[in-house]
């Protein structure tokens, strides 16, 4: 069965890709992921804050940052990756691409404008494949408008694609006003691939000692719903790559993001929780899922439920609104 698959100029023996997380810190969990065939990795991200405490000092790391990015980089920050330095995540870089024989990709993580952008092309020269920005969206600022923002978001990817040649994927937040247009205005502004999306990690309190408690909780599977309809709202209409990130456990679930209109699909949660393991089952399962089907090529199915394929588009909008609220009960 031929699971090929083009992403990135790149041709990936299937659609798997390990997605940004600590499964790229040890080396030899990702040679058993690389055995039980997962076809690339994007490495876990150089933060913003890594990189300007490398430029500035550590004295004043986290000052002026937002909430949401502090939030964002501690959320990550449980595995100890973040309390190592910039050499080190190329250094780690430089390591993955000797141990394995897959596309890696790096991976930059920021939200304001300034010199961290520069380190694009440190993590290029250090072997990346291509270079995943991380976009952490959450919009904090009462004197900032969505627009504003956004041009924000676009000077930083343009001031990181003039810094590479490699390929440049954008990794999304779902809380844009106007995503299609945003996206739309990434991909001409450069952009090669989008990922859809980037969990937000929401806090909880602690009644007793009124703290914020911020702890991670690995996905659920509901949640590639959300990315189903934007990988098929946005597929097929611009002209660029995707890659599902996001609740996807089974094989069906990959089935369903091919479906919607993606090259590649990211898996963390999943193989966190199950193992590598989980990949040789979802592959099988691919397998004979397309077999039993008739498919030889994923291209046979890749967007034929999305925005321009599917029979009833209408499904994927408001319009279905009504149709969701009536079928309780
Ligand atoms: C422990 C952990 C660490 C993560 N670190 C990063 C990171 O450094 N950069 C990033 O872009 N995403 C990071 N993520 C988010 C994942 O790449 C992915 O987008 C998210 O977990 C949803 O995919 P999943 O449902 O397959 O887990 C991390 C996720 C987890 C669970």
């Amino acid at each position: 069965m031929n699971l090929q698959t083009n992403y990135l100029g790149l041709t990936l023996k299937n659609p798997l890709v390990a997605g940004a997380s600590p499964l790229s810190d040890d080396l030899d969990k990702l040679r058993a992921l690389e055995d039980a065939g997962i076809a690339g990795v994007t490495m876990y991200s150089l933060f913003e804050e890594q990189i300007t405490q490398n430029l500035v000092g550590a004295s004043d790391q986290n000052d002026g940052y937002s909430d949401s990015f502090v939030q964002a980089a501690s959320t990550f920050a449980g595995s100890g990756i973040l309390d190592r330095g910039v050499d080190s995540y190329l250094e780690q870089l430089q390591a993955i691409k000797n141990t394995v024989s897959i596309p890696v990709f790096g991976s930059l993580n920021g939200t304001r404008d300034g010199e961290w952008t520069q380190y694009a092309s440190l993590i290029e020269s250090a072997g990346a494949d291509a270079l995943e920005l991380n976009l952490y969206c959450l919009a904090t600022n009462l004197d900032e408008s969505a627009a504003q923002m956004e041009e924000r978001y676009l000077r930083i990817m343009t001031q990181v694609r003039e810094r590479i040649s490699i390929p440049l994927v954008v990794k999304l937040s779902p809380s844009f006003s106007a995503l299609p247009n945003f996206a739309k205005r990434l991909h001409e502004g450069g952009v090669d691939a989008l990922v859809l999306f980037n969990r937000m990690y929401q806090p909880d309190f602690d009644i007793e000692k009124r703290k914020v408690n911020v702890s991670l909780k690995l996905s659920y599977a509901q949640e590639l719903r959300l990315r189903l309809r934007w990988l098929s709202m946005l597929s097929g209409r611009i002209n660029c790559q995707f890659a599902a990130s996001g609740g996807v456990y089974k094989a069906v679930d990959v089935i369903k993001a091919l479906m919607a209109g993606a090259d590649t699909v990211q898996l963390v949660s999943s193989v966190l929780l199950n193992g590598p393991e989980r990949v040789s089952s979802i592959l099988e399962e691919l397998e004979s899922w397309m077999s039993n089907h008739q498919h030889t090529s994923l291209d046979e199915i890749r967007g034929c439920m999305n925005y321009q394929n599917c029979a009833d588009p209408e499904a994927l909008e408001r319009a279905n609104y009504m149709k969701i609220l009536k079928s309780w009960g």
